[in-house]
């Protein structure tokens, strides 16, 4: 099962359908966030209660300016995580899963050196391409990797 949708995922969805479709239904929150409505209408209730958004039943749903700061900062950290694995090379599943998962829990000060990683990789294709080359080398990780440092230390000993 997956965990509960946090306030933020909400911010979040929210946000991306009122810039997709110019509204969000209780009823499009439901299927973007795999949720049933009645949960969806209960989140919003709390979130109306919250400060983020205003909730009117029969006339839909607007963020307030607190609910469209904290959903544009979430929109910001999922687009510096994903970049920063888009540019490792992983495959879109992985990032969308991964970024879900962590977009939460990341400081603002990590999402600066991550904004700063990706600048300087996009800057420095040489760079990114070394390390791709380094990986593909050292493709079993942990293990070939120290495989790779023995072997190199054993010629250089010899
Ligand atoms: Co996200």
């Amino acid at each position: 099962m997956l965990p509960s949708p946090s306030i933020e995922d909400y911010l979040e969805r929210i946000l991306a359908l009122v810039q997709d479709k110019g509204y969000a239904r209780v009823i499009d929150i439901a299927a973007a966030l795999e949720v049933r409505a009645p949960s969806v209408t209960k989140m919003v209730q709390k979130l109306d209660e919250m400060g983020y958004l205003v909730y009117e039943k029969y006339r839909g749903l607007a963020l307030t300016p607190k609910g469209e700061q904290l959903a544009q900062s979430v929109k910001k950290r999922h687009k510096t995580l994903a970049q920063f694995l888009q540019i490792l090379g992983l495959d879109e599943h992985t990032i969308l899963h991964d970024v879900e998962g962590v977009e939460h829990h990341v400081s603002p000060r990590t999402i600066i050196a991550l904004t700063d990683l990706v600048k300087f990789f996009k800057g420095n294709p040489d760079r990114l391409r070394e390390f791709k080359e380094f990986r593909e080398q050292d493709s079993h990780h942990g293990k070939s990797g120290s495989r790779v440092r023995k072997k190199s230390s054993a010629t250089s000993q010899v």
